[in-house]
């Protein structure tokens, strides 16, 4: 349900200049002691309170087994803030939100806990104006959904009393491990809330970079034209780490780099490549072009010849030694996790037909860097001699992602010389520090923002969650048939195979 009421009375719908002010309401975070809460949720909370984004009717409440009090638990938002959030610190807005934070012992399977959650929550709708508005967070194993979502609708909490006050949840990844438990969990889910009030949370499309594709292709003349098989040879998305799995052992086990990221962030970032022009930005209407491109998404019929998998080995990174995966703790000696996983897929339809789109990601790579990058072809015709071109290369557009935020064009250009044509390729940048003088929200500062306001667009719905384990299933069951992934150096590229598979097609890899 949307809350108009709260949204910032001074707001013309229409103008989007004026900042968007969540209304009162409580944020109730389900795993609180985990690296996400404290690296990314906590921080985001108080950026945004300190962009006076929050109301004062605003309470964050933990949940967690730990004996600690309200204090003990404010304490623990305090250091995540201190240290993670991307705006100064400042007193005066830490005591603000300080006031509405609250914390609950419990365990998440006992049916008693959610009675005090309750409790507490009827008490700070009261002291402070929270009105019944509920959001719960769960960043919590996958294990452990259907029990909260269950005791969330007997304890009465997951459904608002009044009609002008709402109930909302938040579900972070991973939605399911296949197509089956996707669509059991999208079930469960849907039968406690109603679709409008799930937000899914896939933290890419929170980045501004991200964003930034569809005003790019669809704000401008330019591109557009050529956004089609007649002059784009290939696409390639990379997101590549440089760290390992670091203490997720529990997590990342047996799920692996393909479900982990390519499941989610990677398909969409295809998905608002490869889309057509919306009718508007409307959830509906971004999410319906996204449906589209998803269900046209073909796997290559040789699985083998086209995809890659590794696990990375030990070795050195940025001159320090590093743990092979195997050796990681918690990690069992004869793991088949993939911590690299490389695919080509094909998008059947007129725009696209015969581009291949290359997806590849990877922990332990040469350095952190996510990329779209569009490869157009050469020239249909070129009147210079070979040696005049041979350091031209097909022309790019580039969306970097992160870190070094921007887009690139990459085209060939005249070498400055008297006596001969030389065309080689230059680059122009555009970077978001030169262009724009605010750094750019952290892109859950973006999605809570979102969830509290009830405004979906973001938030991939179930059907797009269901579409991309679809096409990810056939590849993950023939891998888990054809043995062990392959080793790749901690540091490097990935595996051979990866590159084996893009040279089949004639193509290599770009270099980040
Ligand atoms: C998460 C994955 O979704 O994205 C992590 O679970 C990964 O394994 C992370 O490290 C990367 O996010 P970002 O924003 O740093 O690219």
């Amino acid at each position: 349900m949307h809350n108009i009421d709260y949204i910032n009375p001074l707001r013309d719908p229409a103008d989007q200049r004026l900042p968007r002010i969540a209304g009162p309401c409580a944020l109730i975070l389900f795993g609180v002691t985990g690296d996400l809460s404290c690296k990314k949720v906590m921080p985001a909370i108080y950026d945004l309170a300190n962009r006076g984004l929050l109301p004062p009717g605003f309470a964050l409440v933990g949940f967690a087994r730990r004996d600690w009090d309200h204090q003990d638990f404010a304490q623990v938002v305090h250091d995540a803030v201190k240290e993670h959030s991307r705006t100064p610190f400042r007193e005066e807005t830490w005591n603000q939100l300080a006031a509405g934070i609250r914390f609950i012992d419990g365990d998440l399977t006992d049916p008693s806990a959610y009675l005090r959650i309750a409790e507490v929550l009827t008490d700070l709708d009261i002291k402070m104006g929270t009105r019944g508005n509920h959001a719960f967070y769960l960043s919590i194993p996958p294990g452990l959904f259907p029990a909260v979502l269950e005791n969330l609708e007997s304890s009465g909490l997951a459904s608002s009393p009044t009609p002008n006050s709402w109930r909302r949840v938040v579900v972070e990844k991973p939605f399911g491990h296949d197509l089956t438990s996707a669509k059991e969990l999208n079930k469960l889910v849907d039968s406690v809330f109603p679709s409008g009030s799930v937000f899914r949370i896939d933290h890419y499309l929170g980045k501004e970079t991200v964003q930034n594709i569809l005003a790019v292709r669809f704000a401008n003349a330019m591109f557009e034209p050529l956004w089609n098989c007649n002059y784009v040879d290939n696409v390639q998305i990379t997101m590549a780490e440089d760290i390992g799995i670091g203490g997720r052992a529990g997590y990342y086990d047996g799920i692996g780099a393909a479900r982990d990221v390519i499941q989610n962030h990677l398909l969409q970032l295809l998905a608002l490549t490869a889309m057509e022009e919306p009718l508007s930005f409307s959830a509906d209407d971004v999410r319906a072009e996204k449906e589209k491109v998803l269900r046209a998404v073909s796997v290559p019929e040789d699985i083998g010849a086209h995809t890659s998998r590794g696990q990375y080995h030990e070795g050195w990174q940025g001159g320090i030694p590093v743990p092979g995966f195997l050796q990681e703790s918690g990690i069992p000696a004869d793991s088949t996790t993939d911590t690299f996983a490389a695919m080509r897929l094909n998008v059947e339809n007129r725009r696209w037909a015969g581009v291949p789109f290359y997806l590849r990601t990877g922990k332990r790579l040469g350095r952190r860097v996510t990329e779209v990058a569009i490869i157009f072809k050469r020239a249909p015709h070129l009147p210079f001699s070979s040696s005049s071109v041979e350091e031209l290369s097909n022309n790019a557009l580039v969306f970097r992602i992160q870190p070094d935020e921007g887009v690139t064009v990459r085209f060939g250009s005249k070498v400055p010389d008297t006596s001969s044509i030389q065309v080689r390729d230059v680059t122009m940048d555009f970077q978001y520090g030169d262009s724009f003088v605010d750094t750019s929200p952290e892109a859950y500062e973006r999605l809570i923002l979102d969830v509290l306001l009830g405004d979906p667009p973001l938030f991939p719905r179930h059907e797009e969650v269901e579409l991309s384990w679809e096409i990810l299933d056939p590849i993950l069951n023939y891998w888990a048939t054809h043995g062990a992934p392959e080793q790749y150096a901690s540091g490097g590229w990935g595996p051979d195979s990866s590159h084996e598979m893009i040279a089949r097609d004639g193509r290599t890899w770009r270099r980040p």
